[in-house]
């Protein structure tokens, strides 16, 4: 996690570099800082928590200089407070901002301080620069230190040193993390990502793992692991990746959420054709119809979207489907045959265990699929095939239209496979098809409830546990209401197969605790209404969350009902995950939490 941000610009860039940030403030906000050259001296100013201190302290004091690196936090090695916030200075030679972590940096600070440097901070960063100012100290030129410091680093980062007396330059390096180039006219520009940029220029280039890049107003020079000089491709950036505005919510959330039926028309018009009976996916040379196994792996949100997907590939292709937290798999080293399709989802494209998962299966698996919102991102660039979820920058922390589009595309994917591999007809292929057309206009009708469901939400502000049932299909999105809810409200919540109740979870059940019951009237509905009578029977305040029919046979005893469409086939989560999205939203918003920038989270997870 972490944002970073470099300018080498014409005028004063402090103000430039504030509003970058701001646009990298979904990486972290624990604290924030900024240095610059001027006068040919390293200067800086930091703050703890969000950006909005940083830009108040600027204020008061203002920072000057027309060149400088920022830098906003989510805290690794140590506390939020100001002596460990970015960037960090080793004495008055090179300043430095880092994403990521220096694994060994626990041995490098004790061989530092052992040579007699003096550490003001807790963090893993600042040995970076006591190397680097160490290597200067010795005679070399900034480029020389900052290339003998990078191969002593063992880890994941992305960095960028701003030096004393050298005005027009930068050095930025990366490995694990992202980071991206601009070219302006007589500027240049660094970023962890397009969208940082995207104010400033429309012509990004990418790092690659090991490069080092040595940047000029006038030239960029890119050396590679092997210290080769090399070219890496410059691109345009494309509208929809720069960061849009609440326009008139309240929350990004808010209108993330409401603009789920729009997002998810996109996915349809682009991946169905227009007279619903084919699947417009390219992807020929994925040899689908060779696929005998299916890894998806993803993590939070999207491994939950991932854990849906599961149940339409084994029901439409009759592929055997394990799903993994990719934490989990990258350390595994799960046996992967080369009939094996392995699937990636990543709404950022940068998770640091699913890029590092997405490494292990391109080596064993046959071909490797990356489901992605940021086409760009390094998970998406390194797949055999990225296909988008094209839902438009997502930047509440907690993803709502990237689940939704992210469920759409692979529900798209399963049929697509099935199809390849003869296991349905046209005719069947053509009914879901149109099943999926058809679920805007239904999210649409549950966004129409939003007030019911916000009145729900008053009376849960003040309970200390939920609990979320579901079963099927609709296991995985008790889960995903269950994580929603703990993210933005802080509220103890848990998500359980409905069946496993009585094997547990049934201990918690009090008068206390509100057990949302997810049961369309599908054929699984008189099971999970039967573990509901079991909530309710022990006094637990059920809400029912079902279309009119459910609602009518069997809402008799709960505490509340949201009532939705009638959606009987298997993918219905794309709908009855507004539900889940905006109980949460509302109950955040009652206590009055950080709802897009909820407490110790980042959106970009970059380090493991
Ligand atoms: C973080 C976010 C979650 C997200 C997860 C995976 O934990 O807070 O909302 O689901 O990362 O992110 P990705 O970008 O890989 O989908």
């Amino acid at each position: 996690m972490c944002g970073i941000v470099g300018i080498l610009g014409k005028n004063e860039v402090s103000p430039l570099i504030l509003e970058s940030l701001k646009r990298l403030e979904y990486r972290g906000y624990d604290s924030a800082g900024i240095a610059t050259v001027n006068l040919g001296k390293l200067d800086r100013r930091r703050s703890v928590g969000k950006l909005l201190n940083l830009s108040d302290h600027l204020v008061s004091n203002p920072l000057s200089g027309k060149s400088g690196i920022g830098h906003t936090r989510w805290a690794t090695h140590g506390a939020p407070t100001i002596v460990n916030s970015h960037p960090h200075q080793s004495g008055t030679s090179v300043a430095v901002v880092h994403n990521g972590i220096i694994e060994n940096f626990n041995d490098l600070k004790s061989k530092l301080i052992a040579k007699g440097a003096n550490f003001e901070s807790e963090t893993d960063t600042e040995v970076i620069a006591h190397l680097v100012h160490k290597f200067l100290e010795s005679g070399m030129h900034p480029t020389d230190a900052v290339k003998e410091t990078l191969p002593l680093l063992q880890g994941a980062f992305a960095l960028c040193f701003l030096f004393s007396g050298e005005p027009d330059l930068m050095i930025a390096a990366r490995q694990g993390s992202p980071l991206a180039i601009g070219y302006g006219n007589d500027e240049m520009f660094i970023g962890s990502d397009a969208i940082a940029l995207s104010p400033l220029t429309n012509k990004i280039s990418y790092l690659e793992e090991g490069d080092c890049a040595v940047i000029q107003r006038h030239s960029v020079k890119i050396f590679d692991q092997s210290d080769n000089l090399v070219e890496r491709k410059i691109n345009k950036i494309k509208p929809d990746q720069t960061r849009s505005s609440k326009d008139g919510f309240k929350h990004f959330m808010l209108k993330e959420i409401f603009e789920q039926p729009e997002a998810l028309s996109r996915v349809i018009t682009k991946y169905i054709s227009a007279d619903g009976k084919s699947i417009t996916i390219k992807c020929s040379e994925m040899d689908l119809d060779k696929i005998e196994k299916i890894t998806m792996v993803a993590c939070g949100t999207a491994y939950l979207a991932c854990a849906t997907a599961k149940y339409w590939f084994e029901k439409f292709a009759r592929i055997p489907v394990e799903v993994d937290i990719a934490s989990e798999f990258r350390y595994r080293e799960p046996p992967l045959t080369k009939d094996t399709l392995a699937i990636f989802v990543s709404q950022s494209g940068e998770t640091a265990d699913t890029l590092a998962a997405l490494r292990y299966a391109k080596i064993h698996a046959k071909k490797v699929i990356s489901i992605v919102n940021v086409s760009e991102s390094s998970i998406a660039r390194e797949s055999d095939l990225a296909i988008p979820i094209l839902a438009g920058p997502e930047i509440s922390v907690a993803s709502t239209k990237g689940f939704t589009n992210q469920l759409a595309v692979l529900a798209i994917l399963a049929l697509k496979i099935a199809a390849e591999q003869n296991q349905l007809s046209s005719p069947q292929l053509q009914t879901y098809l149109a099943n999926l057309r058809y679920l805007p206009s239904l999210q649409n009708d549950v966004l129409d409830a939003s007030p019911k469901i916000e009145k729900i939400s008053r009376k849960l502000s003040k309970i200390t546990n939920m609990l979320f049932l579901g079963r099927g299909v609709m296991h995985p999105l008790a889960l995903e209401g269950a994580l929603k809810l703990k993210e933005i409200s802080y509220i103890h919540a848990e998500g359980f197969a409905s069946g496993e109740l009585k094997h547990g979870p049934i201990a918690l059940i009090d008068n206390k605790v509100p057990v949302v019951v997810i049961a369309p009237t599908n054929d699984l509905f008189e099971k999970t209404i039967s573990n509901m009578h079991e909530v309710m029977a022990r006094d637990g305040k059920v809400i029912f969350v079902t279309d009119r029919e459910g609602s009518e046979v069997a809402s008799k005893g709960s505490w509340e009902i949201i009532e939705m469409p009638k959606i009987t086939h298997l993918f219905a989560p794309i709908v009855y995950a507004i539900p889940m999205q905006l109980l949460a939203y509302y109950t955040a918003v009652t206590k009055g939490t950080d709802v897009d920038q909820p407490r110790n989270l980042a959106k970009s997870v970059t380090v493991e």
